[in-house]
């Protein structure tokens, strides 16, 4: 794996400092979701995809494992890099990795993951599971690792970016993210992208509200890592997690909202920073797609759509886009 290195480390953290003390100081305070995945949150996050609420992983898991042969057969018998933006723990990827090997694809993986124990415990788990898969992960940032992307040659690829991730951007940002994404690949290049659909309100609710408190520590992990990294000196106790469907916006928006006036410092920012009861900051948005929507999202970036594959009940798809 690339590790992040001891100067990439600092840098990492001096942006986390930034992006605090900056999202923090706003009248509508609010945190970058992407830094509730230190070592602790992606352990999280695997434990919440193992939930029965958490119906996104059965459904994408069922997807790859419906359509991996047409998927295989449309990408075509030939070499192939497989760069995955925001991996996780893979195990999703693994259907379509094994398949494809099985195959006789001549492979490599890239996965890519702001979170370093990800990466690492990954790339270990897929060198034991195929030997003959040649992996370098990457743990870096979505836009760093764009750049890697730009730089590489001219090989046939294929991107993955799965379990919804692209649902943690505003529309706006999603826009700009996969402009940004087909200009560093070439015209042919693929991108398989997740795609969680609208459905009832409760079944999506619930998804974020699980019996066992599991999203709930997950979420809250992100004030324990401002005081674990920062110095931070919030009370776990004096927040309460929030998260609702929002019919304005299509998303499901994630807060932990304080319970009393307070006022909480950071060390290293050298800030306190005043919080009214009731008040909320703004840690994580899931937006929600009709399938209209992300073929005009395809076209707006650059690419055509192949074909969208669906779970059996066409709650979640994994949609086959060409750079054109
Ligand atoms: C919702 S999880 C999904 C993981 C995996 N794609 C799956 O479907 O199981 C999002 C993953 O993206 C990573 N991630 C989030 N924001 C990121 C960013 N800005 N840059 C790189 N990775 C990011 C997280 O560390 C996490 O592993």
């Amino acid at each position: 794996m690339m590790s992040p290195g001891q100067d990439n480390v600092s840098k990492m953290q001096e942006e986390f400092a930034v992006d605090v003390l900056k999202g923090l100081s706003q009248p509508v305070k609010s945190i970058p979701c992407k830094y509730m995945y230190d070592e602790q949150g992606s352990e999280l996050f695997s434990q919440i995809m193992d939930l029965p609420e958490y119906y996104l992983t059965d459904c994408e898991k069922n997807c790859l494992e419906s359509h991996k042969e047409i998927i295989s057969d449309t990408i075509g018998p030939s070499n192939i890099n497989i760069v995955e933006l925001g991996a996780g723990d893979g195990m999703k990827t693994k259907i379509l990795l094994k398949h494809l090997l099985e195959c006789d694809h001549d492979l490599h993986y890239c996965p890519i993951d702001i979170s370093g124990s990800a990466v690492a415990n990954l790339s270990r788990s897929l060198n034991r599971e195929y030997p003959d898969l040649r992996i370098k992960g990457l743990a870096t940032d979505y836009f760093q690792g764009l750049t890697w992307l730009s730089q590489q040659n001219h090989a046939k690829k294929l991107i993955l970016f799965l379990g919804s991730n692209i649902g943690n951007f505003s529309p706006p940002e999603a826009r700009d993210f996969l402009r940004h994404l087909r200009k560093s690949i070439n015209v042919g290049d693929y991108l398989l992208i997740g795609f969680d659909l609208k459905k009832d309100i409760n079944t999506m609710q619930s998804a974020y509200n699980d019996s066992q408190g599991i999203t709930e520590q997950f979420i809250t992990n992100i004030l324990e890592r401002i005081n674990r990294d920062l110095g931070g000196e919030f009370e776990l106790n004096c927040f309460n997690y929030s998260s609702k469907w929002d019919n304005f916006d299509n998303a499901i928006k994630s807060y932990l909202i304080s319970i009393c006036n307070q006022q909480v410092y950071v060390r290293d920012l050298l800030t306190s920073f005043t919080f009214k009861t009731g008040e909320g900051i703004h840690i994580e948005s899931s937006y929600k797609f009709t399938i209209d929507q992300c073929l005009v999202m395809a076209e707006t970036a650059g690419f055509e759509v192949v074909e969208n594959y669906f779970d059996d009940r066409n709650y979640f798809a994994d949609s086959l886009w060409i750079a054109n």
